[in-house]
């Protein structure tokens, strides 16, 4: 680690601390990340490998933050002398997420909502980037502006964490509730489905396309009871001509009955090709749900500039 000097923290990891640092002999900004992947006494346990080339496969696209290469250190405890020897990501470095983004629009001296063009271009960047994990067989699962990094002078969005141990060509495990942050959760998660597929991704997506255009959050619950409150009050309480099998789901209870609103509403200042995109987006059918793929061709993208992507 001696390769880099550690600037600040930018983030505070599920495991560890994220930070900005310069590569001495090029002065190339980059991200440190330290990962729960420990080696024991044989090295790098072959699971670990297999989900840091996965890691590295990926960030093959532009619209995935880069992994530069991966580190291995030796910690060493002071007082035992024992080493625990560790491993760093080394990601490239952008400016900002998409939280910091919006926020940046919401307040401060200079709140302003996000040119439809800027919100045009970073769906599109994200929906490129979906598709290509959905295409190695790879779902996010934590699909939230915090996750999504920003270059504000290029205008480039990347996504980023891309936890380890998510990938569903392996064995599939049966997921916990706690992998996706709630605002951004799937209903067929939220009612405990345990089959689920790249559709919790697209709803994430939505969300996200919701909050760059309000400028707020779009289901901000704050239990998975709540949550799922507030996607109904929206969307209508989902019945099993709408979404087959919705009432089987392991947590579904009765809830109050509420009608479906105009989806326009709660953006009023997307235009109706966009809010016809949303609303394919948070559909509840997960298998009604757009594809990553099919979503770029949407006419809400015709008069996006798609040669520089
Ligand atoms: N490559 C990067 N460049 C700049 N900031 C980053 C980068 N990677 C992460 N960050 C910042 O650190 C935060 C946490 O990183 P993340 O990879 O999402 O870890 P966690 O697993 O803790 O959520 C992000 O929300 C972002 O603000
Ligand atoms: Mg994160």
């Amino acid at each position: 680690m001696d390769k880099y000097e550690k600037l600040e923290k930018v983030g505070e990891g599920t495991y560890g601390k994220v930070y900005k640092a310069k590569e001495k002999t090029t002065g190339q900004l980059v991200a440190l990340k330290k990962t729960r992947l420990e080696m024991d006494e044989e090295g790098v346990p072959p699971t670990a490998l297999r989900e840091v080339s996965l890691l590295q496969m990926l960030s093959q696209s532009l619209y995935v933050v880069r992994l530069l290469c991966v580190e291995h250190v030796d910690k060493k405890n002071t007082t035992t002398g024992i080493s625990k020897p560790l491993l760093y990501l080394v990601f490239e470095y952008l400016d900002t997420d998409l939280k910091k983004f919006i926020d940046s629009h919401r307040k401060g001296s200079n709140p302003r909502p996000l040119p439809p063009s800027q919100v045009q271009c970073f769906l599109f960047q994200l929906l490129k980037g979906v598709s290509h994990c959905h295409s190695h067989g790879v779902l996010h699962r934590d699909l939230k502006p915090q996750n999504l990094l920003v270059d504000k002078d290029k205008g480039i969005l990347k996504i980023a964490d891309l936890g380890l141990g998510r990938s569903f060509t392996v064995p599939m495990k049966s997921y916990t509730h706690e992998i996706v942050t709630l605002w951004y959760r799937a209903p067929e998660v939220l009612l405990g489905s345990t089959h689920y597929s790249t559709g919790v991704d697209i709803w994430s997506v939505g969300c996200i396309f919701a909050e760059m255009v309000r400028r707020q959050a779009l289901f901000p619950g704050d239990s998975e009871f709540q949550q799922l409150l507030h996607i109904f009050r929206l969307l209508g309480t989902p019945t099993d001509e709408q979404w087959p099998g919705v009432s089987s789901l392991r947590d579904w209870h009765v809830y109050p009955q509420w009608e479906a609103q105009n989806l326009a509403r709660a953006v009023p200042s997307l235009g109706p090709d966009g809010v016809d995109l949303l609303s394919k987006m948070l559909k509840y059918d997960p298998a009604e749900r757009i594809s990553a793929k099919a979503a770029l061709d949407h006419p809400y993208f015709d008069n996006l500039d798609k040669s520089q992507f």
